[in-house]
C-alpha cells in the first residue's frame, strides 16, 4: 500500500509515519531524513541539498526526484510506501504516480494532517532527534528521560538547523505556495482525507489510521 502523508512543517508526518511502519509493513520514506543523510555524509550533493534546507527553501524537483526512484528500487519498498514530506510539488506528484505506475502501484491515501501555525512553530521549536536511530522528541510533548541523550538508543539529541521560528516561517510560506496545491491534484482523484493533528500521538495516530483505512 502506498500512503502520502500530508501536512505543513511540524505536522506530525515523521512522527506518525514511524508509528504506521509496523501497521501497513511498508517502510517509511522521508526526503528530508534523505537528504540530510546525505548532507552528513559531506557529498557535494548534501551540500547543495543544505543550501536549500537552512534558508527553508524547497529543494529543486531535479534534485529530489533521482533521490527517490533510487529508494523505491530497494527491495523493502517492494509492498508500498508511506512517504513522509513528499511529494510536495504538483511536478513531483506527477513523477511518483509515474514512478508507480511503472511498479504497477497508485496512491492508495493521501492524509492531510491540520495543525495551526502557531502550534507549528511551537512544535518545531522544541523539538529533538536522536542522531542514530531518528527518534523524534519534543522538549515538552514528548520529552527525552535526559535533554541530550535519546531514551530508545542512547545516542546523541540535536536539534535540526532549519529548526528556528524565522526559518520555520519560510518552510510555512513555502508549503502554502507550492506545496498547498497538491491538496487540489490529489483531491480531484479522491484521495485526500484530512485529520486534525491537535491531541495526543495516540489520538492523532488512531484518526490517521481510520483516515487510511477509509472509515
Ligand atoms: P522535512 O524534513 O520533510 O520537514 P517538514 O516537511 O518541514 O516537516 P518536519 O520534519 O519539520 O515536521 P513533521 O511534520 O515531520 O513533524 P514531526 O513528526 O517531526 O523537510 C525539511 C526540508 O528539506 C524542507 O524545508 C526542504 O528544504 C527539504 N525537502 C524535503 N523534502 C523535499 C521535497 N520533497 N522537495 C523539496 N524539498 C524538500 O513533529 C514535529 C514536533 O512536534 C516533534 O517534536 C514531535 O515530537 C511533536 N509532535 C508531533 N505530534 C505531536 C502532537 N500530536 N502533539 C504535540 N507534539 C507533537
Amino acid at each position: 500500500m502506498d500512503v502520502v502523508l500530508f501536512g505543513p512543517p511540524g505536522a506530525g508526518k515523521g512522527t506518525q509515519a514511524k508509528r504506521l511502519v509496523d501497521k501497513l509493513g511498508v517502510p517509511q520514506i522521508s526526503t528530508g531524513d534523505m537528504m540530510r543523510a546525505e548532507k552528513a555524509s559531506g557529498t557535494p550533493l548534501g551540500k547543495r541539498f543544505d543550501e536549500y534546507m537552512s534558508a527553508g527553501k524547497l529543494v529543486p524537483d531535479e534534485l529530489v526526484l533521482e533521490l527517490v526512484e533510487q529508494r523505491l528500487k530497494q527491495p523493502d519498498a517492494r509492498e508500498g510506501a508511506i512517504f513522509d514530506g513528499y511529494p510536495r510539488t504538483v511536478p513531483q506528484a506527477e513523477a511518483l504516480d509515474r514512478m508507480l505506475e511503472r511498479l504497477g502501484r497508485r496512491i492508495a491515501r493521501v492524509v492531510a494532517i491540520e495543525v495551526p501555525l502557531p502550534e507549528l512553530i511551537e512544535r518545531t521549536v522544541g523539538r529533538r532527534s536522536c542522531e542514530a536511530c531518528g527518534h523524534i522528541y519534543h522538549l515538552r510533548y514528548s520529552p527525552p528521560p535526559s535533554p541530550d541523550r535519546c531514551g530508545n538508543c542512547g545516542g546523541r539529541l540535536v536539534q535540526r538547523k532549519d529548526d528556528t521560528e524565522g526559518v520555520v516561517r519560510t518552510r510555512y510560506e513555502e508549503y502554502r505556495a507550492k506545496t498547498e496545491p497538491l491538496l487540489g491534484y490529489y483531491g480531484k482523484k479522491g484521495l485526500v482525507r484530512t485529520v486534525d493533528g491537535i491531541g495526543s500521538l495516540d489520538e492523532v495516530g488512531e484518526r490517521i489510521e481510520a483516515a487510511v483505512s477509509g472509515e
